[in-house]
This record gives C-alpha cells, structure tokens and sequence, in this order.
C-alpha cells in the first residue's frame, strides 16, 4: 500500500465513528455506539479518507503524524440550538432570579428577551460580529464544530436582517458551520403591545427578503404564556412552511401548553425544550420525524428542579438531541460538555445516548445529518482528540473542558 495522507490520527484508545445507518437514532439505536478501539484515522485535502486499526496505519505514509496516546477520538459536535448574535448581558437579573422572581414575570416587565432587544438595536453589525465571534471561538473550544445560530434579538426589520447577516458572514468567514435560524417571533416587542397577530403579519412579511439574501433555512417560535398561543404558533409555522422554510419550535419550555403535540403535527424538523411535553405530545413525538431537542442547561440555570422528560421520550422511541441553548438570559454558556454531564445526572440519559444526542441526532436537528455529526470515509475531517480515556469519562468528569484538538475540516481549529 503506497497511500500518502495529510494526517494520520494514531493510536486512539476509541474513535467513536458514530458511524450508524442514514436517519436520525431512536430506540434501540440510542443504545448502539459504532466505536473502534486501537484506532487510527487518515485525513487528505480535508477529508476522511481511511478509517482502520492502530496497526494498520504504519503502511501508511502521512505528511503529519499525530499520537492520540490511547485517548478517544470522536466527531466534532454539534449544537443545534443557540442564540448566538446578540448585544449585551444581563447579569443584572441574577438577583431577581434568586428573590425568586419568573423568568416570564422578568419579560412581561419588559426586561429578560425585550432587555437584550434594546441592546441588540443599539449595537452596530460590526461590533455584533466581533461578539458573536468571541463566542463561537469559545464554543468550539469545546468541541463544537456545527453550530446553529437564531436571531430573535431584533423583533423589527432592521435589527432582525442585521443579526441574520451577522450569523451568514460568521458561516462565511469562521471556520465553524453556522446553520441559520430566523427567530422574529421570539417576544412582542413594545411597539406591538396587544397586537401579537399584527407583529407575526410583519415577521412573515419578512420571509421574502429572507429567502432571497439566504439568510436563514429554518424558522422558529417561542410558543409560550404571554408570548405567543399555540395556535399562533401553528398558523406561523404552516405559512413558512408555504414559503420554502423548515421550522422549529420553542414548545413547552416554561408551560404545558401543548406545542410539543404541535410540532409533531405540522412536520417541524424539532420541538425544543419541551419540559412540558404531555404524555400525548411524547407519543405524538415517538410516532413523527419530530426531533426532540433537550436543553438541560436552561432547566439548570432556571433553577427550578424540573427537566425534561427524557427517560420517558428515549423509552417511547423519540429521537432525541442535546444542545447549550447558548443565549444571555436563561443560558448563559457555551460549554457543550456541561451540558452532557447534566444529561448523565438531571436526564438520567446513557453515555451511549448522549454521544448520540450531541452528534448523529443534534445534526439532523439542523438537517445536516449527512455532513456533520459523523467519522466516515468521504466526509468532511471534523474531529476531536480528548483528554479522556474512554467515551464513559466526558458526562462524568464535570465542570472542565476536556479539548485537546478540534480538527475542523482536516485543519487544527483548536
Ligand atoms: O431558549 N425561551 C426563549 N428563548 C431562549 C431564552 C432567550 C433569552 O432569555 O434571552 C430560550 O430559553
Ligand atoms: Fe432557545
């Protein structure tokens, strides 16, 4: 064999190659994690051109030769929900939080999603960037190599193309994949007040612009108590649909309202947050396309003790996907593995179950299950060398990050 590759990743401990059957994993296949161990991975021109044995590989010449020193290798993850592009924080609201006052009682204030609105108008494109930038670097310093990005920080015209844009240039320009999400209908703004089927007239009334600048590929909705009903939500949804657009979903998250039966009805490509969900939401999840994507970081920064259903969702059958929720109110980190260690202990999910929630399932989240969130000859070469002994210690050993190198395309990111 006379193969001459750019890498060559030797002896890797495990390579988790998630390399499953096409289609996002339920049942069963949540319990499966295609691995091999004494593992070696060759890359060429940014590709994944050979996957084998640790011994195998000494046939093989390569311009660069790195030694794993046993230690796992995986897919580089994916996140597929987070606020990305934003101005300001809102620290301020820690000590409302812990007098005890809602999150929704925060909002209806006008503080909480409307607060970051006024700083997110009152910031330019450019200094925009700069911050959404600083925040993506960090986020695939954890290991993220495909992100989703939502807007919903505008809730007019301007503010809305401007975060859009921002989140195009960074697909563009930073060596991440930033998958984009139109969020228009993330709150009322004030100058909407009482008029919630008026401002989603405006938000749809964007799409056009939208699809012709190729600013986003999915909208979403935040269906909640004092934002918007579940009819409402269906009705939006169904028009972008009409419109050429996948949707998403905010369902469930504060209050059982019903939306995660919703997205299960009107074919959304996920229902996110669903803490919620019903037992009828989870079976009408368990029998659709509809993938479940959970945030457990929200649920611990809300602090209220109440997570998701998981157990319940992976017994039934529901595809099931893990993310950050990466945003300045109800999220605040960009730290993925955080958000494993509380899948192992809040959501009572498997380390099988959870890989397979931050790569397979969380990139057919954002319709990329066939680009991202796998190991397999042909694709892109978006891998992670960890500090760690086997898939079994990242939900278990918290609170650090566990990085070595994040290849992104066959180029160390990280
Ligand atoms: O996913 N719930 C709505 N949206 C975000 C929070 C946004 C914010 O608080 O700024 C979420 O939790
Ligand atoms: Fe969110």
């Amino acid at each position: 064999m006379s193969q001459t590759f750019d890498i060559i990743i030797e002896n890797i401990g495990q390579l988790l190659t998630m390399d499953h059957e096409e289609g996002p994993l339920k049942g069963e296949k949540m319990k499966e994690l295609p691995l091999i161990e004494n593992a070696a991975v060759g890359i060429k021109n940014g590709i994944v051109e050979w996957v084998g044995k640790h011994e195998e590989a000494t046939n093989f010449s390569a311009g660069e030769r790195v030694d794993a020193k046993g230690q796992l290798v995986s897919p580089g993850l994916v996140d597929p929900h987070t606020h990305l592009v934003f101005g300001g924080s809102r620290e301020h609201e820690m000590a409302l939080k812990q007098q005890g006052v809602p999150y929704l009682e925060i909002l209806k204030q006008g503080g909480g999603i409307l607060s970051t609105v006024k700083s997110t108008r009152e910031t330019s494109e450019e200094d925009l960037y700069q911050k959404a930038k600083f925040h993506l670097d960090r986020i695939l310093s954890y290991g993220v190599t495909t992100v989703e990005a939502k807007s919903g920080y505008g809730l007019d015209r301007e503010t809305e193309l401007k975060q859009l844009r921002v989140a195009k240039k960074l697909n563009e320009n930073h060596v991440a994949d930033v998958v984009s999400t139109f969020l228009g209908a993330h709150a009322i703004p004030p100058e909407f007040k009482g008029r919630s089927d008026e401002f989603l007239q405006e938000m749809l009334g964007m799409l056009d612009q939208i699809e012709k600048e190729e600013l986003a590929e999915f909208v979403d909705i935040f269906c909640e108590t004092g934002v918007f009903t579940v009819e409402q939500s269906r009705q939006f949804l169904l028009k972008a649909k009409e419109k050429g657009f996948d949707v998403k979903i905010h369902a469930d998250e504060i209050d059982p309202l019903g939306g995660t039966e919703m997205a299960a009805e009107i074919g959304a490509v996920s229902g996110e947050h669903l803490v919620g969900a019903s037992d009828e939401g989870i079976k009408k999840l368990s029998q659709s396309d509809t993938i479940a994507v959970l945030l457990p970081g929200t649920c611990f920064y809300l602090a209220k003790g109440k997570y998701a259903k998981a157990r319940q969702m992976l017994e039934e059958g529901v595809a099931v996907a893990l993310s950050t929720d990466f945003n300045p109110g109800s999220s605040p980190t960009e730290n993925i593995q955080l958000i494993m260690n509380l899948a192992a202990l809040q959501l009572k999910m498997t380390p099988e179950e959870i890989w397979n929630s931050v790569t397979v399932n969380s990139a057919y989240a954002i319709n990329r299950g066939d680009v991202a969130g796998k190991i397999a000859v042909g694709r892109k070469a978006d891998l992670v060398l960890w500090d760690a002994p086997n898939y079994h210690y990242l939900p278990y050993h918290y609170g650090v990050n566990h990085v070595n190198t994040v290849w992104k395309a066959g180029k160390v990111a990280f």
